[in-house]
């Protein structure tokens, strides 16, 4: 299978679509506004069976998960096969561009591997963190915690950092890049952090991509985080992650706890799989990144936090602040959202109020354990604190207890789980359960962003994402140039796999330059160059284009249909009389195509 190919059979068309369209169910299909043009009535239809899209108003395209990624976010190709190849989890060959892109990363982890060296050196060795010494040491955290953490100390003064890594042939420009100098309005450049305790934070693979910096006294914000840089993306980072794996896969767990000391104070004492979110909200990428190592996720919340994420707002407010704190959960929908991407269920430990893990852990080991062995189903947890809030005797607070959790359930994919809660909210507020469900669905077409079902699950039969057609006459055109010509006036809309669109586009544009085509485009070509073709070339490729036009006008018509029905149920008398002219119009194009083609093949037979 290409890379391409594979790419649309692990990534999910409803569910790409459906992030930024509001789809409702059609039958077997989706529809919605189009996102492309403004409209009242939704002509825009998602085919999961097929995998594709089309608009069937004044769009009039569709395509594969490709076009729709490249439309919607007005990028090309090549842009798009790596955003949907992350997505898939498909690894794209690295090309030469990428290498020098590389030497960049590998700087700029140099850089931060360097501060890293130097902050520790500082917090281990110089009389200017003496205090910092006595107060990490009076939090129970060993010297060998520090120093397999790596922790560190940043000098008070503005460009301590800055001289060392010049000195070390670091340049200023590429100090900034790397996040840990900053430059001023007026162009001065210093230190991002000073006077504070400094966690390097570390990849996957152990390597250096960003510090968080602990205020040490009264500063503000308390915890400083490196910026967004080419290496460090906190949304998609988990603290610890590096030292944690082994121990994740081998337990089968992995714990979340909100702070870099949590983490620390964990692996001190023997808890490895304990990894701490950024200071931000859980993310879909950080929950994407345990999924390869388990999918059994606890978290550590403190009472406060915990029953803040049960409930519904409020909690994303405060993580948008950038350096503020908030609790490593979303809300209690985001709770449902992230244990659909992970596919199974995600626990709470509730930790005493007041207290975090590394005075928990330090106090009384073994008590960590027993919490994260109580740990309970969030969304149980949360059914619970919400429950806590209303007074179920009353016929006012049920309704709102199942507006509330029934958004909650609403968003669980899982069919099984799904009918568990359903069944949990029904005997809660002691109401028929279709009555619940009902209710649900009325609010879900209010709210509803994504679909429930997928169109694509593992059950189904493996799709073909290749077309025959298509392939065979864009072989004609590439083995044979002087053929080209023919292909001229072809719209691109006749193929429906964005290779081969892009493969047409490109032949003709004249077919030169096959260098500058992305790696998996370029196997696409070389793989349609080896494709048997026939004696007869001209005729076949003449063959080719009229049945690719048959099968868009048959493709026209459908569309039309469902058009028309919609009108029907509409009531839209204008809008019936103008597709009943565009019908007439099709037809009389789809037996252009046969008579063209029957002359076709008199022409040749003569
Ligand atoms: P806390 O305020 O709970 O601090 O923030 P902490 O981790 O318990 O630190 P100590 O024990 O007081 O020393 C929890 C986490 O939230 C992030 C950090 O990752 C921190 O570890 N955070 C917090 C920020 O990113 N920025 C902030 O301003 C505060
Ligand atoms: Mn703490």
């Amino acid at each position: 299978m290409s890379i391409i190919e594979d790419i649309k059979h692990k990534v999910d068309i409803t569910e790409v679509i459906g992030e930024s369209v509001s789809l409702q169910k059609a039958g077997r299909n989706f529809r919605a506004l189009c996102p492309f043009h403004a409209e009242k009535h939704g002509s825009f239809f998602v085919f999961p069976d097929r995998q594709s899209w089309h608009c069937f108003g004044s769009c009039g395209t569709g395509g594969d998960v490709f076009s729709f990624v490249m439309r919607k976010d007005n990028i090309d190709f090549g842009t798009a096969l790596r955003q949907l190849a992350e997505r898939a989890g498909v690894m794209l060959e690295r090309e030469e561009g990428e290498r020098k892109e590389d030497k960049e990363r590998e700087k700029l982890f140099q850089i931060n591997e360097a501060a890293a060296a130097y902050y520790h050196d500082v917090l281990v060795n110089s009389t200017m963190a003496k205090g910092a010494r006595g107060y990490l040491a009076g939090r129970g955290f060993s010297s060998e915690t520090i120093a397999s953490f790596q922790l560190g100390f940043s000098p008070g003064s503005v460009d301590t950092l800055l001289k060392y890594l010049a000195g070390k042939g670091f340049a200023e420009s590429d100090q900034v890049a790397a996040g840990v100098v900053l430059e001023g309005e007026s162009g001065g450049k210093h230190d991002r952090f000073r006077h504070r305790l400094m966690f390097p934070i570390r990849d996957s693979n152990g390597r250096v991509i960003g510090f968080g910096g602990r205020a040490f006294g009264e500063a503000q914000p308390k915890y400083l985080n490196s910026p967004q840089t080419a290496l460090f993306d906190k949304s998609s980072t988990l603290y610890g992650l590096d030292r944690a794996r082994a121990s994740i896969r081998k337990q089968n767990l992995a714990v979340v706890v909100e702070g870099y000391p949590d983490v620390l104070m964990a692996h001190q004492h023997g808890f490895e799989n304990v990894v701490a979110s950024m200071g931000t909200s859980l993310t879909e990428k950080q929950v994407s990144a345990l999924k390869k190592l388990t999918t059994n996720l606890i978290l550590a919340l403190d009472a406060d936090a915990a029953g803040e994420a049960a409930t519904l707002r409020g909690v994303e407010v405060a993580a948008r602040a950038f350096d503020q704190k908030a609790v490593p959960i979303p809300n209690a929908r985001g709770v449902v959202v992230l244990e659909n991407v992970l596919d199974a269920e995600i626990r709470v430990a509730v930790l005493p109020q007041g207290k975090d893990p590394d005075e928990i852990i330090l106090e009384e080991p073994s008590r960590w354990g027993t919490l994260v062995d109580s740990a309970v189903p969030m969304v149980d947890y949360i059914f619970e604190v919400v429950a806590g809030k209303y007074d179920l005797s009353r016929a006012g607070d049920k309704s709102l207890v199942v507006k509330d959790l029934g958004r909650v359930v609403d968003g669980i994919k899982d069919p099984i789980r799904h009918a568990h809660y359903l069944q949990k909210l029904a005997r809660m507020v002691n109401v028929d359960e279709r009555l619940i469900q009902a209710g649900i669905r009325g609010q879900a077409g209010q709210d509803r962003k994504e679909p429930r079902k997928s169109g694509k699950d593992e059950a189904s039969s493996p799709l073909s994402f290749r077309s025959p057609l298509e392939e065979h006459c864009l072989a004609l055109l590439v083995r044979y140039p002087e053929l080209r010509g023919y292909c001229k006036d072809v719209p691109s809309d006749y193929f429906e796999q964005s290779e081969n669109r892009e493969c047409l586009g490109w032949l003709q544009s004249g077919g030169v330059k096959v260098e500058e085509l992305d790696k998996p485009l370029r196997e696409h070509l070389e793989k349609l160059h080896t494709r048997l073709i026939p004696n007869e070339r001209e005729g076949a490729l003449k063959d080719c284009i009229s049945r690719l036009k048959e099968r868009f006008l048959r493709n026209a018509k459908v569309r039309e249909n469902l058009s028309i029905e919609e009108a029907i149920a509409a009531g839209d008398v204008d809008r019936l009389i103008r597709l009943g002219e565009q019908d007439v119009e099709s037809s009389a194009s789809l037996q252009n195509v046969f008579i063209e083609r029957s002359h076709g093949v008199r022409a040749r037979t003569k």
